[in-house]
């Protein structure tokens, strides 16, 4: 169990922080999150290839740098730095240094190329690739109250909520910019102020490149009338109870995550920019070459998975470029 007492009634910030991040947490257990929900990274390899692609991408923007830094971001168990790794052309992944940055404990067995980090190393000269970190980041939830006031709402740990004080000060100033909540009972918003703040930080450690952050996103104008926030437990989505047994999730708010300079584009175009089209091999193949048929078919239905719509296709790329030009500048269809 990673939280207080139940019966403590906490905003979900305090809640969740303590029951994905602190002692016995849910992100501190061994099974890793690939014991209970499927990202893009588990998916498919392809998804490391492509973010090489992007890396070496990176690499022609600096100039070819002696030391090329790759940072994967709340890494999991390392799985995207050690795909990356495997993906990338020899001669860049000799001058490539591997960073996994995460909460959890070096997993056993990881690559001894990856240095495993609780907080980015500063001045990174490369690509900061941050994948479902951010909907993890914690953050209040807010209720229209009956009388049309927008309400902290406040939970205990066995997932019983009740409304507390009225949203004032920062949070309040948040919502009137990035999700106003119109007076009608029942409407919930996330305050993602401590997410914008998670990614100003991580962006401040690139000294030059491009940091990215992937993940389901709104942005103003598509928001969710009752917000988004979940759990998942062993690969089902459940109701989120702040008790160390389950996931806590809520989409992002990437638009308001934005720093100057940023971009934001669906992760099938990314992908699509990145050489992941999910085109069927020819059915000739199949009677010329049935082994790389089979083999082509089933990549096809991979990448088929990462671009799908309503699922991993929909997720935000946040694309913050630090002192380069974008280099996804020809998927970039919309400016933050
Ligand atoms: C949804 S998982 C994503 C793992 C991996 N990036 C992937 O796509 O498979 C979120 C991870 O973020 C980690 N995390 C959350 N906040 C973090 C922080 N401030 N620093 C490092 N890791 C963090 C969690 O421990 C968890 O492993």
């Amino acid at each position: 169990m990673g939280t207080g007492a139940t019966g403590e009634w906490r905003g979900w910030r305090t809640a969740t922080e303590a029951a994905l991040y602190g002692p016995g947490g849910f992100y501190r257990r061994s099974e890793g999150p690939a014991g209970h929900f499927r990202t893009s990274v588990h998916a498919s390899a392809l998804f490391a290839g492509a973010v090489a692609r992007l890396l070496g991408r990176v690499d022609d923007a600096l100039g070819r740098p002696a030391t090329l830094d790759f940072v994967d971001m709340a890494a999991g168990r390392g799985e995207l730095a050690t795909g990356v790794l495997a993906a990338l052309p020899t001669d860049v992944q000799a001058r490539t240094r591997a960073y996994a940055v995460e909460v959890a404990d070096r997993p056993d067995g990881l690559d001894h190329r990856i240095e495993w980090l609780t907080e980015p190393p500063r001045g990174i000269t490369g690509l900061l690739f941050a994948n479902e970190w951010l909907d993890n980041v914690p953050v209040e939830v807010a209720e229209v109250d009956p009388a049309g006031e927008a309400r902290l709402v406040l939970v205990r740990d066995d997932g019983q909520e009740r409304l507390g004080e009225p949203v004032g000060g920062a949070g309040a100033r948040w919502l009137e910019r990035w999700w106003p909540l119109p007076p009608e009972e029942g409407l919930r918003a996330e305050i993602g102020a401590p997410r914008d703040e998670a990614w100003a930080s991580a962006v401040a450690a690139v000294e030059r490149g491009l940091a990215v952050a992937v993940d389901y996103a709104h942005t103003v104008g598509t928001r969710p009338l009752c917000g988004t926030l979940t759990g998942f437990r062993e690969g089902r989505e459940t109701a989120p109870v702040p008790d160390g047994s389950c996931d806590i999730t809520a989409h992002v708010a990437l638009d308001a995550c934005a720093l100057p300079g940023a971009h934001l584009v669906p992760q099938r175009e990314a992908l699509r920019a990145l050489g992941i089209t999910g085109a069927r091999p020819p059915l000739a193949l199949a009677s010329t070459d049935p082994v790389a048929y089979v083999r082509a078919l089933a990549s096809a239905g991979e990448a088929a998975e990462l671009t799908a719509a309503g699922g991993l296709g929909d997720f935000g790329w946040l694309l913050q470029p630090v002192g380069i030009p974008d280099p996804l500048a020809t998927a970039v269809r919309s400016p933050v």
